[in-house]
């Protein structure tokens, strides 16, 4: 599917690493390139026409992203990626209400991002960290999610799909349940916005956080939301220019309402407006029509990996376009040098979720992560060459 829009597909390459990123379509690098060559002014600050035209695009990619999740734009707050998101919602909201005893529920198959922010949380409130345990076919459960809440959970952060296993969390059931008990749930959208329709009001997540670069956008930029009234007291990480209405002495600082108040400092305005074309791009497509070929094609490679006796699959069961898999007897990141021999970028290792090992009891695999321009010929490819183990042993080093 439009595989013509991106550039980086004219080359002999077959790209399966979309969960580290995705390529940009013409179209993106085209809108950030107007910007560089056309009004390359700062952002909410010029009295002249090219600096005006800056607010009204920058302002512009929050009003698309606003409507791409089902928010308000005051509930958009421009980051420089999920990283950065997660760590201002940990750090900027919970810190102030988190207590000795309280408990932040995770899981072991979180991304460092959403693992590490926490840890430190909780090593400076003495608070407990727990994990919900994941099913034989490492899914989350509301059941399973409900068995650790206690009264002391303040908090669950999870994200919606995780980078490894790909497992789809049911985040709308959990935040009902977790609102009827007062526990606020954060949702890393990382792998999940760029991939299925996301409604946040329909969820009813507290914050949710995701990154730009993995949904056609540039790096750099990244999305926080929050509801309106826990935004209202997240305290700036940053102060700066740009989020302050005036001050005199340090008694008297006046920041700017939402969503100024949080992005401090020259904010990325290619980037933003960039990740403002992505969703242009992606929704031209339809988020549902993307859902429905990666699971096409998903489908696709695992019945045909099933076939292939010494391949392991970790996540036969996952509902999104990743796969987790491994060679049997062949250490995983040999495999990704074998297929780059030929071309064909895989993903091998760890993949940022270090705790994982815990529940599958695998440390290194090699992820195969889907987007909506790859085709059935790929996999065919990347098949092919699997299916010679023999090969794979000659040629991997
Ligand atoms: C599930 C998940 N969360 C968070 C992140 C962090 O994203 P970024 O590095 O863009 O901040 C990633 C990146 O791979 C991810 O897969």
């Amino acid at each position: 599917m439009h595989r013509d829009d991106f550039p980086m597909l004219k080359q002999d390459i077959i790209y399966l690493d979309n969960g580290a990123t995705t390529f940009k379509p013409q179209s993106v690098i085209d809108t950030m390139d107007d910007y560089y060559q056309n009004y390359s002014a700062n952002a909410h600050r010029g009295d002249y026409s090219i600096s005006y035209k800056v607010d009204v695009n920058y302002e512009e990619a929050r009003v698309k992203v606003a409507r791409f999740i089902n928010a308000e734009p005051e509930e958009v707050v421009f980051t420089s990626g999920a990283t950065e998101s997660l760590n201002m919602i940990a750090t900027g909201f919970f810190d102030n209400l988190l207590e000795a005893g309280d408990e932040i529920i995770i899981s072991n198959a979180e991304h460092a991002s959403n693992v590490l922010p926490w840890f430190r949380l909780a090593n400076k409130h003495n608070a407990i960290i727990k994990y919900v345990p994941l099913d034989a076919n490492l899914h989350i459960t509301l059941d399973a999610v409900k068995s650790v809440i206690t009264p002391k959970t303040k908090i669950i952060a999870l994200a919606e799909i995780t980078n490894v296993v790909g497992d789809v969390r049911p985040i709308k059931e959990i935040c009902e349940y977790a609102h009827q008990n007062n526990i606020f749930v954060v949702c890393d959208g990382a792998q999940s916005v760029p991939h299925r329709k996301t409604d946040v009001k329909d969820l009813d997540v507290d914050f949710l956080a995701f990154s730009s670069h993995k949904m056609c956008g540039p790096t750099g930029v990244g999305v926080l939301y929050g509801k309106k009234e826990l935004l209202e007291s997240l305290e700036p990480l940053s102060l700066g220019g740009g989020m302050n209405e005036s001050f005199d002495n340090p008694n008297e600082i006046y920041l700017k309402d939402l969503p100024q108040r949080l992005e401090a400092g020259t904010p990325n305005i290619a980037g933003v407006i960039g990740l403002g074309a992505a969703i242009d791009y992606l929704e031209s497509i339809g988020m549902d029509n993307i859902t429905i070929h990666e699971q096409k094609l998903k489908s696709y490679l695992i019945d045909k990996l099933t076939k292939l006796p010494y391949i392991q699959i970790v996540n036969e069961e996952a509902d999104s376009g990743i796969v987790a898999f491994n060679v049997e007897g062949i250490f995983s990141q040999d495999v990704a040098f074998f297929l780059n021999k030929y071309n064909i970028c895989v993903r091998a290792g760890n993949h940022c979720a270090k705790i994982l090992k815990n529940s599958i009891g695998v440390k290194n695999t090699i992820r195969v992560s889907l987007y909506f321009y790859n085709t059935t010929e790929e996999i065919d490819d990347l098949v092919e060459l699997l299916s010679n183990k023999d090969k794979i042993m000659k040629e991997m080093i």
